[in-house]
């Protein structure tokens, strides 16, 4: 066993005990202990595990060695691609990276706030897109020996919400373009950040214009196949999809993402278990953040079956998928999605729990039916 599958075997012993017990020292504790683990896990290099070659995905033209991978926040700084090739995921997503390194979020002498729930198979998290900025991303990115079939996905957010801002971005998306990443993710719904607003959940004239923005001043304007999905949250209203899906087919967007994390406390609460309750209101009283896992399983399914029924009456000119985030743990999420033509798969609270039962082999074990 490596460390750090000992670690996660060892900490879902105490993990139940201080979320319960004790809510600002498991928000203290956890913050501190996720990066630890993560910084530790990036440097484990299992022997790599092989699972079926049935599984893989042609889309876009770029191969796909599964339709499951990491979710964007899990390797902001653009390490851990030998990591995740070996557990066999379907792709590498690095990010999300700004334009200018961003230092996140503190408060209660807690930098990068983060609690999870481990019996409500959820977490909270008030990070702030913390990240070493674009140009040392990019620089990790670069010193990667890519092995086939195993893509380069970089999620990418602005450094704020003015005209200049998107200025920004837009050159960073087009620099992007001479590296050796596959597809870009547009992160426009994080909600732990306090420049204005990324977290959209309506289409309003301020959204679409930024969306105009990026496709008039990067979509347009690309040299190579270098697909772009956007990353909505799952909190978009699904009354608003068909609207949602004809502007962006139209703007030049490849994909949608719902989604990221969840900011409607009163509806989650019904799925935190009575004993995590506590600390629930606590880090959302206190921090506020995005919640992830369980609770956003069901509008993550019905956002995307939603969407791919809406796509099937539209005659769209390009390659456009829809990939779902949010909930997914286990077999049985992915199949019901594929069902409904969902192309690919993104997990990140999933793949913890995954990876404290089943180790490096959780890829393996996920398919494994
Ligand atoms: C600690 C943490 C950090 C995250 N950072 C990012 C990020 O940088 N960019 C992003 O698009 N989503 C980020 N997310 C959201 C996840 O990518 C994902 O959309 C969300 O957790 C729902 O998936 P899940 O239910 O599988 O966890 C983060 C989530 C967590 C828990």
């Amino acid at each position: 066993m490596t460390l750090c599958e000992v670690l996660a075997k060892l900490d879902t012993f105490f993990r139940a005990g201080l979320v319960q017990n004790f809510p600002y020292f498991s928000c203290f504790a956890y913050s501190y202990f996720r990066k630890y683990f993560l910084n530790r896990l990036k440097e484990e290099i299992p022997k790599p595990i092989r699972i079926s070659e049935e599984l893989k995905i042609k889309l876009w033209g770029i191969t796909f060695r599964t339709p499951l991978f990491n979710a964007a926040g899990m390797f902001k700084d653009g390490r851990g691609y030998q990591l995740a090739y070996s557990q066999c995921a379907g792709a590498f997503l690095a990010g999300t990276v700004t334009p200018n390194p961003k230092v996140g979020n503190f408060r209660k002498c807690i930098l990068h706030p983060f609690v999870p729930y481990p019996f409500s198979g959820a977490s909270s998290n008030w990070l702030g897109l913390p990240n070493p900025g674009y140009k040392k991303v990019i620089g990790f990115l670069q010193q990667i020996s890519k092995v086939e079939d195993f893509p380069i996905g970089l999620s990418f957010a602005s450094d704020g919400d003015s005209h200049a801002d998107l200025e920004v971005l837009c050159n960073v998306l087009k620099d992007a373009e001479r590296y050796n990443i596959d597809f870009i993710e547009l992160n426009e719904s994080c909600p732990n950040v306090n420049h204005g607003n990324l977290h959209h959940t309506r289409l309003d004239e301020h959204f679409i214009w930024r969306l105009e923005y990026v496709a008039t001043n990067f979509l347009k304007k690309r040299r190579r196949n270098l697909p772009v999905i956007l990353k909505l949250s799952n909190d978009f209203p699904e009354e608003l999809v068909p609207n949602l899906l004809d502007i962006i087919t139209e703007m030049g967007f490849d994909g949608i993402n719902f989604g990221n994390t969840s900011t409607n406390y009163n509806f989650l609460k019904s799925y935190i278990v009575e004993a995590e309750q506590r600390t629930f209101a606590y880090f959302t009283t206190v921090f506020g953040g995005g919640v992830s896992g369980a609770p956003l399983k069901e509008k993550s399914y019905s956002l995307t079956k939603y969407a791919t029924e809406y796509l099937r009456t539209k005659n769209i000119k390009q390659e456009f998928y829809v990939i779902r985030t949010g909930g997914i743990k286990d077999y049985r999420d992915l199949e019901e999605s594929k069902q409904q033509s969902v192309a690919l798969f993104q997990w990140f609270t999933g793949y913890f729990e995954n990876f404290a039962k089943f180790g490096h082999t959780l890829y393996r074990k996920f398919f494994e039916i």
